[in-house]
């Protein structure tokens, strides 16, 4: 039994040594160590021998075991670390590398215009509303008090359906939409595409952005419209910005007026942009037309409001310096990459 013991020890010790992985090791213990194990077999043996041997031998096996135990704790410590070694070498970095630049996208300039004049208006309380691209001539026309034979009727301006809808040529339809599911008092705006049968050239674009708004409530007045649009104008374009109203027409406000803005570039003093006069169109505006809260149910005695409607091309144009409309829509990187 004694040499058994050295024969298994032998044995063992010299298989550890060859041993190459963790699965080989594992295989190993099994061998020897494992509940059916060789030295498990030799330790239990030990009961068949006479009983002057059994402490001796007992002790010797015992001995073994352990030996063997910590042998094998201490391979596995070794391919631990080999492996570990293996795979830092692997997986190094190589941190001198030249680094994978990459594209980083941007808002397009309309959508920053967009957002950042929803931006001034939402934080003065008015709420944002939208509705359809596809106008019944109801809501784009009629409600609007613009009757059949204004010349905005004209099939020069408007694109027709089929079935006599229209793409809308403005967005003040969605003011008579929210009108006609609100009761008075309410603050609104609304941004979205217009269409109108243009040809595009520098200026004009048969698609394009406006951002409408609308207030209603009780003795509301031009001042009202001034002051809310004087806000308006000095967060997008600056603190010294001056606003002048000039007489205007639109049939569903009365009175109507065009707004200018005092020229982004030169001040006022007269330039390029301003072709001298010192001043830039930015919008139309004016006061509800009985007519249209007519249209929604609103009594014209109780009720009175403001509404105004800007081109947002135009707004991203000033604010950028851009002088072509065309280009927000060509879609070229190396424009868009600008903003
Ligand atoms: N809807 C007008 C346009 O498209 C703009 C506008 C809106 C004017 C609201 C006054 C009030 O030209």
């Amino acid at each position: 039994m004694e040499k058994e013991l050295q024969k298994l020890a032998r044995e063992a010790k010299s298989a550890l040594e060859k041993v190459s992985g963790a699965e080989d090791l594992e295989t190993l213990r099994v061998t020897f160590l494992g509940r059916k194990g060789k030295i498990t077999a030799l330790i239990r043996s030990v009961g068949s021998l006479p009983p002057e041997e059994r402490p001796r031998m007992g002790l010797a096996a015992n001995r073994l075991k352990e030996e063997l135990q910590a042998d094998f704790d201490e391979a596995e410590k070794r391919l631990k670390q080999a492996e570990d070694r293996f795979r830092a070498r692997e997986e190094a970095v190589d941190v001198t590398l030249p680094g994978l630049g990459f594209a980083r996208g941007r808002r397009h300039p309309i959508t920053a215009a967009l957002d950042e004049v929803i931006d001034i208006f939402t934080g003065l309380g008015f709420f944002l509303e939208s509705g359809p691209e596809i106008e019944t001539e109801y809501y784009n026309f009629d409600a609007l008090n613009i009757p059949s034979d204004h010349p905005a009727r004209d099939m020069h301006d408007t694109l027709y359906l089929e079935d006599g809808r229209v793409l809308r040529t403005h967005t003040s339809p969605v003011q008579i939409r929210t009108m006609e599911k609100t009761r008075p008092p309410l603050r609104m705006i609304c941004a979205g595409k217009a269409f109108r049968a243009d040809t595009a050239d520098a200026s004009h674009s048969p698609m394009f952005h406006q951002l409408e708004g609308l207030m209603v409530d009780r003795e509301v007045s031009l001042a009202d419209l001034k002051g809310v649009l004087a806000v308006f104008a000095r967060r997008l374009f600056g603190e010294d910005t001056r606003l002048r109203f000039r007489p205007s027409f639109f049939p569903f406000t009365e009175p109507s007026a065009e707004v200018d803005i005092s020229c982004v570039v030169c001040g006022g003093s007269g330039c390029r942009l301003c072709s001298r006069r010192g001043w830039l169109e930015i919008l139309g505006a004016g006061m509800v037309d009985p007519e249209v809260f007519k249209a929604v149910g609103y009594d014209p005695e109780e009720w009175t409001g403001f509404a105004f409607g800007m081109g947002i091309e135009r707004i991203a144009m000033l604010k950028h310096g851009i002088d072509d409309i065309r280009l927000f829509y060509e879609n070229d990187l190396r424009f868009l990459h600008q903003f």
